[in-house]
């Protein structure tokens, strides 16, 4: 559905917000990917950005597989190192992801997310006194901090140190949003190993990935991740091109059904597997899945009690 390129959808207006960011800072330095192709093989979205061979995220518990070698990308870190070995030094990439998940109002098989790299050589840094890596996280945290400000205005903002498999250090950036400490994007200092295999070598980089559904979210006052697939125009007619924060006034305020559901499991089951079978069957109605029960008899059998919260969006 393209979301992401159309100026007057959410997700396309946060884009744009991020490439005028990007394009004043930067002079037009970053060099913009907004249509690849999201079938991408499993060399490109994992093995190429280091991601270990055994990482959950290879299962095909989280991963969309279309064949072993292929998948639905689940990040935007797939194109990173082709772009590289291509000989682009500063580059956005923004496109559809997919994941298999749980249900919630945050949660969806499908998101956006935009992915920017920026690479550094000798020149750069040899002139300041920071060595190559802390040259790049010092700009990784200039960078991402302006971005923050441009998007929220002044708002509270932590970095967490974290793990990536990609990016040494690793951090994300926290916002202080509707009283909790919510991530905004994954960050950090390139490995130096993609470099090196993408024919950088004497580089260093540094690289971020964002959600764009999860901002969005906060910046409209949208309320549930499914909103944003809706073709209603109670829903649609509410954004315009370049008005980033303008407030969604909710149409629907139906009420939920809920539905409880108890089996036994076998070992084999998973959350993601009973999501994929519910969000198959009853689609965007279904804003929740929740486990709320959970029973070992004796014989050490187990039971799970799911709730399944229905309630649509537009009727
Ligand atoms: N690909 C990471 C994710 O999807 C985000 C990320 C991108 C982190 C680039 C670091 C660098 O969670």
């Amino acid at each position: 559905m393209q979301l992401h390129n159309r100026d007057q959808h959410p997700i396309g207006i946060l884009k744009n917000a991020i490439y005028d960011y990007f394009d004043t800072n930067y002079l037009n330095k970053f060099d913009k990917f907004d249509n690849l192709f999201p079938v991408v093989s499993v060399k490109q979205n994992f093995d190429d950005v280091l991601v270990p061979a055994d990482h959950v995220s290879r299962s095909y518990n989280d991963t969309y597989y279309v064949d072993s070698q292929t998948v639905l990308r689940c990040h935007t870190s797939a194109h990173q190192a082709e772009l590289l070995r291509k000989g682009h030094s500063n580059f956005l990439v923004t496109g559809d992801v997919y994941r298999r998940d749980s249900i919630d109002s945050t949660h969806y098989p499908v998101f956006h997310q935009m992915e920017g790299v920026q690479v550094f050589s000798p020149d750069d840094w040899e002139g300041s006194r920071a060595d190559a890596n802390s040259y790049a996280a010092g700009y990784l945290k200039e960078c991402l901090e302006g971005l923050a400000l441009h998007l929220f205005g002044a708002v509270e903002m932590r970095w967490v140190d974290t793990y990536f498999p990609f990016t040494n250090p690793s951090f994300e950036l926290e916002i202080y949003f509707q009283e909790k400490w919510m991530e905004v994007l994954g960050c950090g200092v390139t490995e130096q190993k993609i470099l090196k295999r993408s024919g950088r070598k004497d580089n260093v980089a540094w690289a971020f990935g964002l959600g764009l559904e999860r901002l969005a979210m906060v910046l409209f006052d949208i309320p549930d991740i499914r909103l944003f697939w809706s073709t209603d125009e109670r829903f649609t007619s509410q954004f315009s091109k370049g008005q980033l924060g303008v407030k969604f006034k909710p149409f629907s305020k139906y009420p939920p059904c809920y539905k409880d559901m108890s089996f036994w499991i076998s070992d084999s089951f998973t959350e993601n597997n009973l999501c994929e079978v519910v969000r198959g069957i009853a689609g965007d109605l279904v804003e929740e899945v929740k486990l709320i029960g959970n029973f070992t008899n004796k014989k050490g059998m187990t039971s799970h009690c799911y709730r399944i919260a229905y309630r649509s969006m537009e009727r």
